[in-house]
Parts: C-alpha cells; sequence; structure tokens
C-alpha cells in the first residue's frame, strides 16, 4: 500500500479524512439501526448491552456523521455532484463496461456517472436521514403527523444508501483493484487513473497540476 515513485497523487488528506469520518460512522448507523430493525439482528446490541444503548450509540453516531456529511458535500459535488452530458450519457449507455463487455467506453472525468449517483444517493437521502433522525429524536411540538411521516422515510433512506454502500465497498476493494489505495494512501498507479478516470488525468497534466509521487524529491536531489 506504501506509494511508489511515479503514482499520481489522486486524494489530499482531508479528502481522507472526511471519508473514513463519513465511511466509519455510516457503517455504524447501519449496524445499529439494523440491530434495531429486525428481529434477527437484535444480538448486535448485546455487546452492547442492550437494545436501548444499540439505540444511544445509533443516535449519537447520528450527531457524528451529520458533519461528515456537510464536508463531504462541500468536498465532492463539482466533481461528484454534477452529471455533464453528454459524455456521462454515453457512458450510462453502456453501463461503463462494468456488466458486459464494451470496446471503448467513454471517457469520465475524475468520477463516472455510477459514483456521481452513489454520491448524489448519499448527500440526498443523508441529509433526509439527518432530518428525519432529529425530527424523530426531538419532536419538539411539531405535528405529530409531520413526525409520524418521519418513520417511513427514514426506512426510505436505508432502503437507498445501504445497497449503494454495499455495491461501492465491493468497487472500492475487489470490483475495481487498485481502487482502495486512493483513499489509503492518496495515491493510484497511472494505469489505474488512464484506466478509472482519463479525462481527469489529461485535464491535470494538461494544466500542469498533476502531482507525482517522488518527482519532487527528485527535483529538490538535483537543486
Ligand atoms: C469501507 C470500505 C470503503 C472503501 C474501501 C471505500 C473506497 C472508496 C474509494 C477508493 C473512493 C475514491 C474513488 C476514487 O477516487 O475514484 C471512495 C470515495 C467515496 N466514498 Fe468510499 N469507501 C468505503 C466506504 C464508504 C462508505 C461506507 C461511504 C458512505 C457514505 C463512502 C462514501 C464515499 C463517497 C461519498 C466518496 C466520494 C465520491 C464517490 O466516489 O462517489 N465510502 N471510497
Amino acid at each position: 500500500m506504501i506509494p511508489k515513485k511515479g503514482m499520481i497523487k489522486s486524494t489530499d488528506a482531508f479528502e481522507r479524512l472526511v471519508h473514513w469520518w463519513l465511511a466509519i460512522t455510516c457503517i455504524i448507523l447501519i449496524l445499529t439501526g439494523l440491530g434495531m430493525m429486525f428481529h434477527s439482528f437484535n444480538f448486535l446490541g448485546t455487546p452492547l448491552g442492550g437494545l436501548k444503548n444499540l439505540k444511544l450509540v445509533h443516535n449519537f453516531t447520528g450527531l457524528l456523521f451529520a458533519p461528515a456529511l456537510f464536508f463531504a458535500i462541500l468536498i465532492w459535488w463539482r466533481e461528484a455532484g454534477v452529471f455533464k452530458m453528454p459524455e456521462d450519457l454515453e457512458w450510462i449507455k453502456v453501463a461503463g463496461g462494468y456488466l458486459w463487455h464494451v470496446d471503448d467506453v467513454p471517457e469520465t472525468g475524475k468520477y463516472n456517472p455510477g459514483q456521481k449517483a452513489f454520491f448524489l444517493a448519499v448527500a440526498i437521502f443523508g441529509i433526509l436521514m439527518v432530518a428525519s433522525g432529529l425530527i424523530m429524536w426531538f419532536p419538539l411540538s411539531l405535528p405529530s403527523g409531520l413526525v409520524q411521516w418521519m418513520y417511513p422515510l427514514h426506512a426510505l433512506g436505508m432502503l437507498v444508501i445501504f445497497p449503494f454502500v454495499l455495491v461501492h465497498i465491493y468497487l472500492g476493494t475487489i470490483g475495481v483493484p487498485g481502487s482502495a489505495r486512493a483513499i489509503f494512501t492518496g495515491y493510484v498507479t497511472r494505469s489505474w487513473a488512464e484506466k478509472q478516470c482519463p479525462g481527469w488525468l489529461k485535464e491535470m497534466e494538461e494544466e500542469g497540476r498533476l502531482e507525482i509521487y517522488g518527482e519532487e524529491k527528485e527535483e529538490a536531489a538535483h537543486g
């Protein structure tokens, strides 16, 4: 996992911090949520001393998830939150070559439409989860009809986010080998970048903004 000379920088330290803050809180919320929702997952409360504590962990993790979501939206909305037409539509038509063989997959920027869909699902339904969760926790004097709507909305958000997260973890590890490096070390190989985000790679090179591992050191040594 240690970056090697010639690797390309794809994420900075703040992005990685926000990613793992978001990812860890999101996974805890999913597990504790499942533990409360289904009898067959009630056992998840046992190590915490019961379902009451499971609920406490869920609610307070929600409070930690909210700022992570805020920073995630701030960092990624430009690159992962806006579809670029017609390129993205062309990519969607061939499912990015993920489902059947495609000779020439249309080029994408930093994030492909699948990743954009994931980001948007997390952003939109994440906000919905935080809002509905807070209203259920602190109904204050809100109309009871409104508060009751928060329960099915919260469950709907879970139904959307959970499968997306499973696919994201699969693609980030086994599905597209070399991706996890981006979010653990900040660096990816050139061949990975050429395949996964060729448009971004070209743009960065043209603008002279590409950071390559080991190159600065070399310059410093020569200087
Ligand atoms: C636990 C295993 C996980 C792994 C290995 C993983 C891996 C990755 C990787 C490699 C990227 C960067 C992709 C790139 O630069 O091309 C990324 C981005 C991202 N991850 Fe994760 N991730 C994990 C969990 C999660 C979870 C649970 C969430 C929940 C919200 C999440 C949310 C995001 C978001 C919003 C992005 C940025 C935009 C996008 O790719 O759509 N990740 N992740």
